[in-house]
């Protein structure tokens, strides 16, 4: 067994061993353990097993490619229904403790070990109905295989990235060399995040020609998280394209849009716009599965809380953040409620975003933004 200390720890149903960090290395980040596993991502492991339960409807397999502790693989052995999975790292000690906690868990039937590299693993030959790339930072290198191994007639792929600088703007080369799509510093960075990281992810299955659709992504400050289901078919594919395009956004007036291609001049002040994409300009979210996992019995409550804020987002692509537009009229701002309120008197859809207390998704333009936060104000 591995030389290291071990804990035992209690997560869904299932009881697991894993590396004791404060004896290993006290008040270190999770990354420092000879073998990952956070606790603070309890709340995004238990939204990727509601996810993959309802996808699977009882039986189906997945591939794990990151798997370290097997924390996702045991899980969706007893909570999501699946029949078969794959669990794969290329540590050693990884795989040893993945082995581990099969057996505590009884579920030897169910999931397989295997040691290696997750981007030689899809090549396997064999078709999974879900795919989990789960890494430290970027995923766009384990993505580049998941056509050889996803389920054509339709499949699920988990993303998730943590390289939340480079999504954000902060290293905008960076972010072409790795998703291929310019990044942007923005007050809704965070969403353009996700979508950039929903097309990077879709890049390579869109050149084998199947079709992609997120229907769950999610963020906090520094990881992002898609779900996106998958269809073979150039019909599909071509669809999917049709989502793709740019953002561009006016830094003088705080005026934003999609569009197949980035706007130049701002269409309010005329002045030169910065732009980010290629990425995904369509819905991130399928409302019909949000609501229905937001509305299940027993959840746990971080999981509840972000599904149900996640309900309440309006369908609309970025959000207006009442601080950054305070900041440019010089005034206190309202509270959000207030401003959505004022919007919705004037006509127009407003809602909440997941991404910030004080962004407002909205259909109305910026100066109509502007001029709801000065009557909300009074
Ligand atoms: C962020 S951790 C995965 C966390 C896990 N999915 C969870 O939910 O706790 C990333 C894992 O990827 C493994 N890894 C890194 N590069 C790999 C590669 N090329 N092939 C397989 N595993 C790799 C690391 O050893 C590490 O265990």
């Amino acid at each position: 067994m591995v030389e290291f200390p071990l804990i035992e720890v209690e997560e869904g149903a299932a009881h697991l061993v894993v590396p004791d960090l404060e004896r290993i290395a006290p008040g270190a980040y999770p990354t420092k353990a000879p073998v990952f596993y956070n606790p603070d991502m309890v709340h995004n492991r238990d939204i990727s097993l509601l996810v993959y339960r309802q996808f699977l409807g009882g039986k189906g397999s997945i591939l794990d490619m990151l798997a370290a502790t097997g924390v996702r693989s045991v899980r969706a052995a007893l909570e999501a229904g699946a029949t078969r999975v794959l669990a794969c790292d290329a540590k050693p000690a990884a795989v040893e403790l993945i082995r581990a906690n099969i057996e505590r868990n009884g579920v030897s039937d169910i999931v397989e070990a295997v040691q290696g590299d997750a981007r030689a693993v899809v090549l396997r030959r064999e078709w999974f109905d879900i795919i989990d790339v789960d890494p430290f930072g970027c995923p766009t290198p384990f993505l580049q295989g998941v056509s050889a191994a996803i389920r054509p007639r339709r499949g699920l792929i988990g993303v998730s990235a943590t390289d939340g600088a480079v999504l954000c703007g902060v290293h905008p080369k960076v972010c072409m060399r790795k998703y291929g799509s310019r990044s942007l510093k923005t007050p809704y960075c965070h969403e353009l995040a996700m979508r950039i990281l929903v097309y990077a992810s879709a890049l390579p299955l869109l050149r084998d020609d199947y079709g992609v659709r997120p229907v769950l992504s999610h963020a906090s400050i520094h990881f992002f998280r898609v779900y996106l289901e998958t269809r073979k078919g150039k019909a599909r594919a071509d669809l999917t394209m049709d989502q793709i395009g740019y953002v561009a956004h006016c830094m003088h007036c705080g005026w934003r849009g999609t569009g197949k291609r980035p706007r130049e001049l701002c269409p309010c002040c005329q002045k030169p716009t910065a732009w980010a994409g290629p990425l995904w300009t369509g819905p991130l979210n399928d409302q019909e599965l949000v609501s229905s996992l937001a509305g299940q019995e027993k959840l746990a409550p971080d999981a509840q809380k972000l599904l149900e804020k996640l309900a309440a987002e309006p369908d609309i692509p970025l959000f207006y953040d009442l601080h950054a537009l305070g900041k440019d009229l010089v005034m206190d701002v309202p509270r959000t409620s207030r401003v959505m309120d004022a919007l919705r008197e004037q006509g127009y859809i407003a809602g909440p975003t997941h991404l910030s207390g004080s962004g407002v998704k909205t259909d109305a333009e910026v100066d109509a933004v502007k001029d709801a936060m000065r009557a909300a104000a009074v």
